[in-house]
């Protein structure tokens, strides 16, 4: 059966084998044709390549002159891993979702800060002091000095991570506006945030008062941000330096947080023990400090700090205070204890007026996030549903972990001493000296 159906599947070529032989023939021809039109066009490809290539570097390098001077290194780098923008000229650069993103020059930033002058400072966290600038357009931006040098990265890879940083979007998160290289030096272009940063209101001795659902606003607009960070974006992202100085805020005080994706630039095991994080200890959730274990369970342990301090108006550690009062984590959890948790709130809040079930709600989240186990915090996502009241508060928290600067012999079951059996910490020595 099948060798019948394999002869009558041929005999029908058989029928047609003289036409086969004419379009045989003329099918060579067809091919030779085609050939030697692939090499024609080859040659012509080649031939308009010599041709232009010298042409394009020349309006790269006279437009470099014009605008930015002589530097147009990093301009050739990033037209390899941004696609370049032909309308624009060779300035602006699109990363892979659309993002303009421009190359800028080290000398135009120089001028845009006055070199960088100390007046123009705007704040310097882990990372690298930010500078204010004024750009020839007049657009002011906010410059920041990445505090690493070339023998730590080379600049492809720079440029690779900016990316990265750049496709990370949305509204509770700053927003990257170019960058440059010039040597050694590597710096961040941002969009400058009119009201700078959350510390200035709430460490800062600014005139201008923040309502409640002003902070509220801000609180909720953070957690949406690290819910992003964490768990929407296409990469997971740990923050690592969530504390109120890198908390923007818009004319109308809405939050950006600065400085995500920072970290990816500076090597993993440095930047915990660095005495720049040390600054920050009070934010540095207890199982990164001592074991460097570091993931978003950190930031949202640093997240419960913050909202502390926004409820409050005050740092978390403050010397100058009652010795009970001096670590907020701490004087929060007694009051809480005593059922008296909304004495913490800032006096002038409380003259002002607020809604004390959001105040309530807002410090068991802020106690829920301070937990000394991390897998007992619970993630962004459910922070935010629990600001927002979509699920209800069941969990009720244990006693908060922080890093105590004044250990006490008598304290047996102190969370840091529990932790810190078996390890050395720096940060505990130098926090404890
Ligand atoms: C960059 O600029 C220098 C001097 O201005 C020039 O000699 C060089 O060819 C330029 N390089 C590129 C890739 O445009
Ligand atoms: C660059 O790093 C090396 C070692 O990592 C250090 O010795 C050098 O001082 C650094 N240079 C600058 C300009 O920071
Ligand atoms: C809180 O402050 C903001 C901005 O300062 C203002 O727009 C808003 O009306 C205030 N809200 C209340 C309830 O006072
Ligand atoms: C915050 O921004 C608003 C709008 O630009 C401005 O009027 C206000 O003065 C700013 N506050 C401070 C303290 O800078």
């Amino acid at each position: 059966m099948p060798l019948r159906v394999l002869q009558e599947a041929t005999s029908p070529s058989n029928e047609s084998h003289a036409p086969q032989h004419k379009s045989g023939s003329s099918l060579f021809y067809i091919l030779g044709g085609l050939v030697v039109l692939a090499i024609v066009l080859i040659f012509l490809y080649v031939v308009w390549k010599r041709i232009k290539r010298p042409a394009q570097t020349m309006t790269v390098a006279s437009k470099e002159h014009q605008e930015f001077g002589k530097h147009n290194e990093s301009a050739e780098v990033m037209k390899m891993i941004f696609s370049s923008n032909q309308q624009s000229g060779s300035k602006e650069f699109f990363s892979g979702n659309l993002r303009t993103i421009s190359c800028f020059d080290y000398q135009t930033l120089k001028k845009a800060t006055e070199n960088f002058h100390p007046d123009n400072l705007l704040g310097s966290g882990g990372f690298g002091p930010v500078y204010q600038g004024k750009l020839v357009d007049g657009r002011l931006v906010a410059v920041k000095k990445l505090a690493l040098n070339k023998s730590q990265q080379g600049e492809k890879e720079f440029l690779v991570e900016v990316r990265t940083i750049t496709s990370i979007q949305h509204k509770n998160l700053v927003r990257l506006l170019g960058c440059c290289v010039d040597g050694p030096q590597r710096l961040l272009v941002y969009e400058y945030m009119k009201n700078r940063s959350l510390d200035l209101f709430i460490h800062g001795n600014s005139d201008q008062f923040l309502n409640w659902s002003t902070r509220f606003q801000i609180i909720l607009g953070v957690a949406r941000g690290l819910q992003y960070l964490h768990e929407d974006s296409h990469q997971r992202i740990v923050h690592r330096d969530i504390k109120a100085s890198n908390i923007l805020l818009d004319d109308k005080f809405h939050p950006r947080i600065g400085d995500f994706g920072l970290a990816r630039f500076f090597p993993e095991d440095q930047a915990y023990l660095s005495t720049q994080f040390a600054g920050t200890l009070g934010y540095t959730a207890p199982e990164y400090a001592i074991r460097g274990e570091l993931s978003e369970k950190a930031d949202i342990y640093s997240f419960g700090v913050l909202v502390l301090e926004i409820i409050c108006c005050r740092k978390n550690t403050e010397h100058t205070l009652p010795s009970e009062m001096q670590y907020l984590p701490e004087y929060a959890w007694k009051l809480y204890e005593n059922a008296r948790i909304l004495d913490i709130v800032d006096p002038k809040l409380r003259e002002h007026g607020f809604v004390e079930k959001d105040v309530m709600q807002a410090n068991h989240v802020a106690f829920l996030c301070l937990q000394p186990h991390a897998h007992l915090r619970p993630p962004m996502s459910e922070i935010v549903a629990l600001l927002t009241f979509k699920i209800e508060m069941v969990t009720t928290p244990m006693r908060p972990a922080f890093l105590d600067r004044r250990p006490r012999k008598g304290d047996e079951n102190h969370p840091l001493e529990a932790l810190s059996q078996g390890f050395t910490s720096p940060i505990y020595l130098k926090a404890s000296d």
